[in-house]
């Protein structure tokens, strides 16, 4: 947890001016995984864990930006945005050139930026640093544009900026989250609606794997690709397909002639995905929470063995979750090749149970496996 004080403690000492400060927290995905681009749904929570950051004025043309975490400074000209050699400073960057896209000058300001959710660990953590970027700007400046609106900005400067042709999902988790609730996201309407998440005694558990394979980016963009290619193939026999949210089962069986098999096997994942996240709402408003983890071990299942997004580490992690009874739900989480599985487990008896696999992790890997409890949380705020 960040301190606040701290972070107006040290953005004083530093800057010698009083900052104004901002939360956007990183974000978990109970289920709907991949579909987002595919214009379906997702039923992601904003969690305990944030980016913040302090703002004020600079005294002159630069700005001054400082990363708590990494433990670097860089000096930015918001004239001409470029990228940065410092990476974390793209992320603001991205953000900045966005708003100036949209005609806003932005002066310079001075910026430091703490975080605590983790990086690299499928959280989110540059989608919280981006959004709180974009909620402090838009508040700063005076400017009125909604959460959702942000979302979308944010998620060109992802697209754009940092080259990651990642889906809205985490942005809009992390602007659009409320404590208490997951939020059930139509990726194509972006309307979305709030879940209260009454867990019964169970906790949201996430075990990381602590690897992050280096083809997750690559494979990320061929898997859009090959559901890009589902689509037109399905387009050219009926006008108005857009995306795979506009094709059912039958309709993708009827042409599973003319598909090549892995593109086959690719679309009838997020077809099914899109209708587990249905379901799983359907469960959670009945309180039926092992039909909740039941429809979690299905969603790893086809990251696993259709959608080929998942890796050793990860599927160790579900198999050894399969083995325990008070694991409800273990799944995969994020793009995947790495990163947390998300797990729905019994409080009772949550020590042993991590001590158990902890251990079975370690001598298969010879990693020591790191474990977040995390709650839900309100998205963007300023404190
Ligand atoms: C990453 C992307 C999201 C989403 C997930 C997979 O987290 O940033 O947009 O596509 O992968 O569900």
């Amino acid at each position: 947890m960040i301190a606040i004080d701290d972070l107006r403690q040290q953005f004083t000492a530093r800057f010698s001016s009083v900052p104004r400060i901002y939360r956007a927290p990183g974000r978990v995905n109970i289920i709907g995984e991949h579909t987002d681009y595919n214009m379906g749904f997702v039923l992601p929570a904003a969690i305990d864990k944030a980016a913040w950051m302090a703002i004020a004025p600079a005294e002159d043309a630069r700005s001054h930006w400082v990363s708590a975490d990494f433990n670097d400074e860089c000096y930015a000209d918001l004239d001409v945005v470029e990228r940065s050699s410092h990476h974390w400073a793209n992320y603001i960057l991205g953000v900045v050139k966005q708003f100036q896209e949209l005609g806003h000058a932005v002066p310079a300001f001075n910026a430091l930026i703490m975080a605590d959710v983790p990086i690299g660990s499928g959280l989110s953590s540059s989608a919280a640093l981006q959004s709180v970027v974009a909620w402090a700007l838009n508040d700063w400046l005076g400017l009125e544009y909604g959460r959702k609106e942000l979302a979308l900005l944010v998620q060109r400067a992802e697209n754009q900026f940092i080259g990651l042709q990642c889906g809205i999902m985490d942005m809009f988790a992390s602007l659009n989250g409320k404590k208490g609730h997951a939020l059930r996201l139509d990726c194509q309407s972006l309307d979305y609606e709030l879940f209260p998440l009454d867990l019964l005694g169970h906790k949201i558990v996430l075990l990381d794997t602590g690897v992050k394979h280096s083809l997750a980016n690559t494979e990320y963009n061929t898997r859009r690709n090959e559901c890009e290619a589902g689509v037109r193939i399905i387009s050219k026999a009926r006008a108005g397909v857009e995306s795979l949210r506009d094709v059912d089962l039958q309709e993708l069986f009827s042409h599973q002639h003319e598909f090549d098999p892995v593109i086959f096997r690719r679309c009838r994942f997020v077809i099914e995905e899109n209708d587990r996240v249905l379901r799983t709402c359907e469960a959670m408003r009945q309180g039926d929470l092992s039909r909740v983890g039941e429809l979690m071990k299905g969603s790893h299942r086809g990251l696993r063995d259709d959608y080929e997004v998942s890796c050793r580490e990860l599927d160790l992690l579900s198999t050894l979750a399969d083995e325990e009874p008070t694991i409800l739900g273990s799944r995969m989480m994020g793009g995947g090749f790495g990163g947390c599985t998300i797990n729905l487990v019994q409080e009772n008896g949550l020590d042993q149970l991590l001590f158990r696999i902890k251990q079975a992790y370690q001598e298969a890997t010879g990693i020591v496996l790191k474990h977040y409890t995390v709650v839900t949380d309100d998205g963007a705020s300023k404190s």
